[in-house]
């Protein structure tokens, strides 16, 4: 059992590491500066929707091996290792902005303890040379005699799945070059059983946003295939299928729709695109990424408006505000820009989800929000689905073409039974789907090629 601090305790990545580590058996003190978060994590109430939370945060509360303050002085003495986890967002220009994570490194030194070694561990996503940048900070506030050493650590968890990544990682990788600080993390994440890579902190920093900017590429390159899709009458769901089976592409992260959000991969990508112009180079191909992802949503609403005839006056139902399911994350969402692009165009937008109306009151009090998706169908022209939540595929569209009064459904996520849309009576138009083989005559076409 270590004793642990994690900083930025309140967030999507420190509340996910403070609880699963006292799962684990760890004592953990989440640190944060939101009081009000803070409060309500001691009471046990998740400030954060995300599957298994709620039961292991509570859990771990009563086992007596969590607890959270808003007090470095009372958290970080006695804690052998400091989780770093606060925010790392986009300044105006794309480059990541490391205020909190200065601010943090700043007091974790000033309340460093001497006598004993801390490791500073970090998890948030840091531009290249952030951990040298870090270490300097801490040092700089430290007492003289204070022992700590930085391991780099970057997190790979996707929101909606954040308890189940931390506990199965497809691997852990560690930057530094401090063989004790190494060791002590390695022996946190043994119990995981994931492959654990060593490295130095630059390529360790690296590998976070290579990764990002990798799967950000593969989502604008299917939806840059889906434009063609669309102007030479092909399918997009169909032709993912084709170059997803084959084993060195894969068929993951090849879904075509409208684009990427939340609050990794655009800022990531920027960022990652900042950094290469910094050392000189032009990166064109992340520009690209960046830009095929926000024509994603512009011709989502393009096409609305030119289906409708127009959108001024129009009443449009939008389903699905959160960047993905299983989340009540908004930040970058694309369903947010779609509402912003419907509305900027005269549209009357009433938006529905299953989880994230409470960020979205709070957030974006414009929008005429309804918890039930046929509440927010009524009398519509036509709905936009813009979330890939499994609850969607469960419509009754009999129900929906009733209650509407329109007939158009525009899937931004590619995710409905076409035929079963059409089949009651609703005009159904997904993304880059210019022709819509059914799988049995995508089949019998296949078959003479493979004999030929
Ligand atoms: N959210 C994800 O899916 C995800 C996945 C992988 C990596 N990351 C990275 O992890 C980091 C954290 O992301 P997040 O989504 O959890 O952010 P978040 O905004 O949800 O959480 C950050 C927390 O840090 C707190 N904080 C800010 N300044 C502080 C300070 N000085 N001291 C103590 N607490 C402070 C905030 O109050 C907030 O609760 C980012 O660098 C992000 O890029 C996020």
């Amino acid at each position: 059992m270590t004793p642990i601090c994690v900083v930025g305790g309140g967030g999507y990545v420190g509340l996910g590491y403070a609880v699963a580590l006292a799962e684990l058996g760890h004592q953990v003190v989440g640190l944060d500066i939101d009081a009000d978060r803070v409060e309500r994590l001691n009471r046990g109430d998740s400030p954060i929707y995300e599957a298994g939370l709620p039961e292991m945060l509570r859990r771990t509360l009563d086992a007596g091996r969590l607890r959270f303050t808003t007090d470095y002085a009372e958290a970080v003495p006695g804690s052998d290792i400091v989780f770093l986890c606060t925010g790392t967002p986009s300044l105006s220009d794309g480059e990541a902005d490391l205020r909190q994570v200065r601010a943090a490194a700043a007091s974790i030194g000033v309340h460093l303890q001497p006598g004993t070694k801390t490791v500073i561990v970090n998890k948030s996503t840091m531009p290249v040379g952030t951990a040298e940048r870090v270490a300097g900070i801490v040092a700089e506030h430290a007492p003289q005699s204070a022992d700590f050493a930085v391991v780099s650590n970057p997190e790979f968890l996707r929101e909606g799945r954040v308890l189940h990544d931390i506990l199965h990682p497809d691997r852990i990788v560690l930057g530094g070059d401090d063989a004790d600080a190494l060791a002590a993390v390695t022996s946190l994440y043994e119990p995981l059983g994931a492959p654990i890579m060593q490295t130095d902190h630059r390529s360790a920093e690296l590998i976070k946003y290579a990764a990002n900017a990798f799967l950000a590429t593969k989502i604008s390159f299917i939806n840059d295939i889906a434009r063609l899709c669309e102007r030479l009458g092909a399918d997009v769901t169909v032709v993912a299928k084709g170059i997803g089976a084959d084993e060195r592409i894969g068929p993951r992260f090849l879904h075509a729709g409208i684009g990427f959000g939340g609050s990794c991969f655009p800022k990531d990508v920027g960022a990652l695109t900042r950094m290469a112009e910094g050392a000189g180079l032009h990166p064109g191909l992340l520009r690209s990424v960046l830009e095929i992802n926000r024509e994603a949503q512009r011709r989502f609403v393009a096409r609305a408006d030119e289906l409708l005839g127009g959108l001024d006056g129009r009443e449009i139902a939008v389903w699905g505000l959160a960047f993905k399911e299983g989340t009540d994350d908004l930040r970058d969402s694309p369903a947010v820009e779609v509402v912003r692009l419907l509305a900027e165009r005269g549209a009357a937008v009433r938006a529905h989800d299953p989880a994230a109306l409470p960020n979205a009151a709070a957030r974006l009090p414009e929008i005429v929000l309804r918890e039930d998706p046929y509440d927010a169908a009524e009398g519509a022209d036509a709905v936009a689905l813009c979330t890939p939540w499994p609850e969607y595929t469960a419509i009754d569209f009999d129900r929906l073409k009733r209650v509407m009064g329109g007939d158009l459904l525009l899937d931004g996520r590619n995710m409905l039974d076409a035929a079963k849309v059409e089949a009651a009576g609703l005009r159904y138009v997904g993304i880059g789907r210019g022709t819509r083989p059914t799988p049995t005559q995508a089949v019998v076409q296949a078959v003479p090629l493979r004999s030929s």
